[in-house]
């Protein structure tokens, strides 16, 4: 029998939640338990039930009753049509051909050949060409006029954006001007504005036109790689989902990437006894990341899960069609953690912020080497930063997936080493291990030598646009 949705439903939206939605999320767990009926925006339409704890977490996503999916076209709200129409959230969860709303063995089938092709980068490889592209978005920050006796930058808007996205492009094989134009779209779908549309309709196009192109010649890139692995598993991607599966490699690592980066810098800079123990070295940075991971997860909620069948979420009676919304930011403060002794200090790394089950990141290799690479030169080449302004007076976007300030503006003293030219000390480096053939009948090739040096992308990195 169809249940009632609960009399009572909370705001999962408003000014209490931006601000500090940590405290928020206690309050919701204080009243409601460990799961909690909220409404994301103030009609009331866009609603799910909050999981608020770890043990409640891992069960919807681990899904061994097989009743949780990720296929958004099970939400009853979206097929009856009850949510308002154009709301901003709903581009969150329309459903896509890609595996990210797959399951079961078409799932496993949309995600081989992207899987195989992450697993051939060469990390010594990649941390290069992360260092060099951190190294001249540094350098950016002191313009033409060049270092300074103070200095400051804004690093959300000219390092922790633009770092994740670039290496994505990079890694996906761009070049220059199509990852210039890439960024250019997705800078102009994310503001929301009225081009928003015709810009994902753009990127879209871009991605196919990536595929294509390197299915007609392929290079040391993951897309190439990707087509190899299409045709060496048999696993018959086609050019859409081939595309869908590069899209969501680029938006994946950027958004998550960009978020860490901030998340971590502030507990850096906030917290003077950790922020002491990195610059001593008592601390590896990755330890810090880990922290971070617990107290202010970069995915703050998972949106979503739908239940596939009438089954029950904590105290709660969901309905098949009913949406639920994993809140990472609220499991390090689970009270049933801690009370089975458990610590969130540096090493601990049972957190959910990678997600569990099918739908679990599946590189976090990638990304955390992009977020600890980006983090250490940071701090290599800029030791004295401080925020600019009190924490206080940070203002935040809306927590619903991710939690980043609006800005994070630093300032830091004349750097030690003064980077001339920015770049002189990186070291040439080719990109993967070993790049994939095309199919042929002829005999095997050998693998192509080492590509040269990487085009160091610097109109790109200049035009980054500062929000
Ligand atoms: C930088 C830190 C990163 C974090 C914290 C992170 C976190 C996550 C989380 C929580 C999910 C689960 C989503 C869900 O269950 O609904 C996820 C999925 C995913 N992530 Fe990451 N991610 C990161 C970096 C990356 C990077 C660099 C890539 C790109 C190669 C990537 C590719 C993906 C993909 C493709 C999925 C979907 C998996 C599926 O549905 O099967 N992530 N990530």
């Amino acid at each position: 029998m169809h249940a009632p949705w609960p009399e009572r439903t909370a705001p999962l939206y408003g000014q209490d939640f931006a601000s500090d939605p940590f405290s928020y999320y206690a309050s919701l767990r204080s009243t409601f338990g460990p799961v909690a009926p909220v409404a994301l925006e103030e009609t009331g339409a866009l609603r799910g039930y909050l999981v608020l704890d770890h043990a409640h977490q891992l069960e919807v996503l681990q899904d061994r009753g097989n009743i949780w999916t990720r296929d958004s076209r099970w939400y009853r709200d979206l097929v009856q049509g009850t949510l308002p129409p154009g709301h901003p959230m709903i581009p969150q969860f329309t459903y896509r051909r890609s595996r990210l709303y797959a399951e079961g063995a078409r799932h496993s089938r949309l995600s081989a050949p992207g899987n195989h092709a992450l697993a051939q980068l060469d990390m010594l490889r990649t941390r290069d060409l992360i260092e060099e592209l951190a190294d001249q978005l540094i350098t950016a920050f002191f313009g033409d006029r060049g270092p300074q006796e103070w200095n400051e930058a804004d690093i959300l808007g000219q390092y922790a954006l633009p770092l994740p996205l670039l290496v994505m492009m990079r890694l996906m094989g761009m070049d220059e001007s199509s990852a210039l134009a890439t960024g250019h779209a997705i800078h102009e779908m994310l503001s929301g504005g009225p081009g928003a549309r015709r810009a994902a309709a753009e990127l879209d196009a871009r991605m196919r036109e990536l595929v294509t192109g390197k299915e007609h010649s392929p290079g040391p890139d993951l897309v190439s790689w990707m087509h190899h692995f299409n045709r060496e598993l048999h696993s018959g991607l086609d050019t859409h989902e081939l595309s869908e599966d590069v899209w969501l490699q680029i938006v994946a690592g950027r958004g998550a990437g960009t978020t860490w980066i901030c998340n971590t810098v502030l507990e850096l800079l906030t917290n003077p006894d950790l922020g002491a123990d990195v610059i001593a070295g008592r601390c590896p940075m990755e330890e810090a990341m880990n922290r971070v991971m617990w107290v202010n997860a970069p995915i703050q909620n998972l949106i979503g899960r739908w239940a596939t069948q009438d089954t029950t979420l904590g105290d709660y009676r969901v309905n098949c069609g009913d949406m639920a919304v994993i809140c990472l930011g609220a499991t390090g403060a689970d009270p049933a953690l801690h009370a089975a002794g458990h610590d969130i200090a540096r090493v601990n790394r049972s957190h959910l912020a990678w997600g569990a089950g099918t739908h679990a990141c599946p590189t976090h290799d990638l990304g955390s080497l992009i977020v600890r690479t980006g983090l250490e030169v940071l701090w290599n080449r800029l030791p004295g930063m401080r925020l600019a302004v009190p924490v206080e007076e940070l203002t935040w976007d809306l927590p619903y997936i991710a939690r980043t300030p609006t800005a994070l503006p630093v300032v830091f003293p004349l750097p030690p080493t003064p980077p001339a030219n920015g770049h002189s000390w990186t070291p040439p480096h080719s990109f993967l291990s070993n790049p994939p053939r095309p199919i042929s009948t002829r005999p095997k090739e050998r693998p192509s030598a080492p590509q040269g040096r990487l085009p160091r992308w610097r109109s790109l990195v200049a035009w980054w646009p500062r929000r």
